[in-house]
């Protein structure tokens, strides 16, 4: 399912560096690293019912991944939640709501990739848009994509950075396949996520996912084995080939974006359910709750 332009979004106000600005105003240097080398670092956090979902959880990620890239003149995690909070404020968001949060590593002095050339601090763009978990009810249509999920051997999956070709080119097979999403493969050939979420899949009663090291830890992904553990569902991290994938009973995949989203075919294989039961619509339920009742609560 392809997303489409929400005209709720026409006159948003979002926030670049220090204050916000309309929607036509909001904007970065050409000299900022995002343009630059894509050199910079994201969430997507959701809010609902006046709070946002495990937002300590998401700014811990955004700031581990700023460690490792190096970046200089980090704002506090004060400042980014202050600033979500006026961006939602200002918005009047306080449901429904989708942020992508980007941390650059700033304006560089003169173009080029050494971060030397960055002498003024990160640039913070939080962008709120209502926005309805993307993919339909229906589930998605997935195909493989040849081209694999970054390993730790090349760029480590567990920075959550801007540079995201690699999924991209992912998301481009997809496209052309007519499919929603691509499945993506380790370096081994096994199962990794797909080109924007992590994968789950059911057999006999049993919740597997791949190991978090060709793919991002996602939050979702966390919360949903936190669930299996909390109503005693039989879980574990495996590796997942393919064949296994296709005759498995039951494919979601997990994402703030998304939130769990049933897999219906992978690769022209129809995933089937012998049992009467769905352990998706069991965690599904469960998720729900939580994010009505979990997260931040919103100080408007
Ligand atoms: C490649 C990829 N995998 C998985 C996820 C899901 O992560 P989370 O559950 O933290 O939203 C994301 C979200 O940004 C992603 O980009």
């Amino acid at each position: 399912m392809q997303q489409q332009y929400n005209a709720q979004n026409d006159h948003l106000l979002i926030w670049v560096g220090n204050q916000l600005y309309p929607r036509a105003e909001a904007k970065v240097s050409v000299f900022d690293s995002s343009v630059q080398g894509g050199d910079a670092v994201w969430e997507g956090l959701r809010v609902y019912n006046g709070r946002i979902f495990a937002l300590d959880e998401h700014l811990n990620r955004l700031h581990e991944s700023a460690k490792a890239m190096l970046f200089e003149g980090v704002p506090s995690l004060e400042f980014i939640k202050n600033a979500i909070f006026e961006t939602l404020k200002a918005n009047q968001m306080r449901n429904q709501a989708h942020i992508r949060l980007t941390l650059t590593r700033g304006e560089k002095i003169t173009s080029g990739m050494d971060p030397r050339l960055n002498q003024k601090g990160c640039t913070l763009i939080v962008l709120a848009e209502w926005k309805q978990p993307v993919y339909g009810s229906a589930g998605v249509r997935l195909i493989t994509a040849s081209v694999r999920r970054n390993s730790p051997m090349n760029l480590d999956s567990k920075i959550h950075h801007n540079n995201l070709i690699n999924n991209i080119l992912a998301k481009i097979a997809a496209n052309i396949a007519n499919a929603d999403d691509a499945l993506m493969l380790d370096n081994y050939g096994f199962v990794s996520e797909t080109n924007a979420c992590n994968i789950f899949m059911v057999k006999n009663g049993t919740l597997y996912t791949p190991h978090a090291d060709a793919c991002l830890p996602g939050i979702t992904r966390k919360k949903v084995l936190a669930i299996a553990q909390q109503i005693g569902l039989p879980f574990a991290e495996k590796n997942i080939s393919l064949t296994e994938i296709y005759n498995a009973n039951e494919v979601f995949t997990t994402g703030t974006m998304g939130e769990l989203t049933k897999v219906w075919e992978i690769d022209g294989r129809k995933i089937e359910n012998p049992h009467t039961t769905s352990i998706l619509q069991l965690i599904q339920q469960h998720f729900t709750q939580l994010t009505q009742t979990e997260g931040e609560e919103l100080p408007f």
